[in-house]
């Protein structure tokens, strides 16, 4: 693979193109912003960096299609990002079309790329580009398991304090407030965390990780980019180096996890096919029942995308 492409040049793609080239991945990183010149700026600030930091991968600035063509993954971060006081959900309207319409472009141009959503509502995002896209689920998916198990193994990290590369954790469902935290499946260092940590202060902080994305939009007055913008960047990694990791991403489940026709965060297997495998892992009646919840919310805002169209 050779061709990583990056639709939308603001915090989180500008990010996610620093963060590709500094992994000197692919040949060449080409990002592209409906705002043209900030896209050119971005890659070649980025292009400019690369005799101080060692890389090789290229970078191109554009708001031109034509320059995509041939691309092997697309990361599409276009859209507005929530205010204080706003949920996910309520980008909707101006995300939906947005979405849409760059995917059409992008198909246009590359035949067959996997595609990487970002942009929210993250699990209804993922199904406007699924869909106009044509492709097989497997395909085009959405990043923010990672991002959200990350928050919860940085605040796991701080509490216990140990290395955050020692936490492993999992998380389900979609990418709001009704997400799924698994206690029963974070560990440290192979021990599970319940044997580490007191359930109140565990409980603290699966909530403070429901929220972890409007805490820091009450912070900074918009979302947050440096990590959103490597979760993205580690996933088309692992797809370019073929490394079959596990993540939770956003997918289609057609019956998996009980769920039918809806996009929800499940642990998948990660390689040079995209979705290469969906992991179906045994939940207890309280897991299951945050699921179903989690996948009532993101089906009613599925539906409010429906009632778009
Ligand atoms: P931003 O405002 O910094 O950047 C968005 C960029 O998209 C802007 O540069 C804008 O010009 C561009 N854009 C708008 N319409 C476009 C179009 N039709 N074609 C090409 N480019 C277009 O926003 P930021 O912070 O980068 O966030 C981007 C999106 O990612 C937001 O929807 C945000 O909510 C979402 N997000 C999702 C996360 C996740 O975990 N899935 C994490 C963080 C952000
Ligand atoms: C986040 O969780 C806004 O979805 C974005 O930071």
């Amino acid at each position: 693979m050779s061709k990583v492409t990056v639709v939308g040049a603001g915090n989180v793609g500008a990010t996610c193109a620093n963060v590709l080239a500094h992994k000197d991945l692919v040949k060449e990183v080409v990002l592209l912003d409906i705002v043209g010149d900030t896209a050119r700026g971005k890659a070649l600030d980025t292009w400019q960096q690369a005799p101080i930091d060692y890389y090789s991968t290229r970078l191109m600035g554009t708001d031109d299609y034509a320059d995509t063509a041939n691309s092997d993954i697309v990361v599409i971060t276009a859209g507005i990002p929530r205010k204080p006081g706003m949920s996910r959900d309520d980008l909707i309207a101006t995300n939906a079309k947005i979405v849409q319409s760059v995917t059409k472009s992008i198909m246009e141009y590359s035949p067959n790329p996997i595609i990487i959503i970002v942009s929210n509502p993250l699990d209804v995002m993922t199904y406007a580009a699924h869909t106009a896209s044509g492709l097989d689920r497997s395909r085009v998916f959405g990043m923010a398991g990672i991002l959200d198990t990350a928050r919860y193994r940085a605040f796991l990290s701080t509490a216990l304090d140990v290395s955050p590369k020692d936490i492993q954790a999992l998380l389900l469902g979609g990418h709001g407030d009704t997400m799924v935290p698994l206690p029963r499946y974070t560990t440290v260092a192979g021990i599970p965390v319940t044997e580490l940590i007191d359930a109140e202060s565990l409980d603290a902080i699966v909530e403070r990780t429901k929220k972890g994305g409007g805490e820091l939009v009450k912070l900074m007055g918009t979302s947050a980019w440096y990590a959103p913008g490597a979760a993205a960047a580690q996933m088309v990694e692992a797809i370019v180096r073929d490394e079959k990791r596990i993540f939770p991403c956003c997918t289609l489940l057609n019956g998996e996890y009980d769920q039918k026709e809806v996009y929800l965060g499940v642990p998948v297997k990660l390689g040079a096919n995209g979705i290469e495998q969906l992991l179906e892992i045994d939940l207890n009646e309280d897991e299951q029942e945050l699921m179903n919840t989690s996948s009532k919310h993101v089906k009613a805002v599925m539906d409010v995308y429906d009632g778009m169209k």
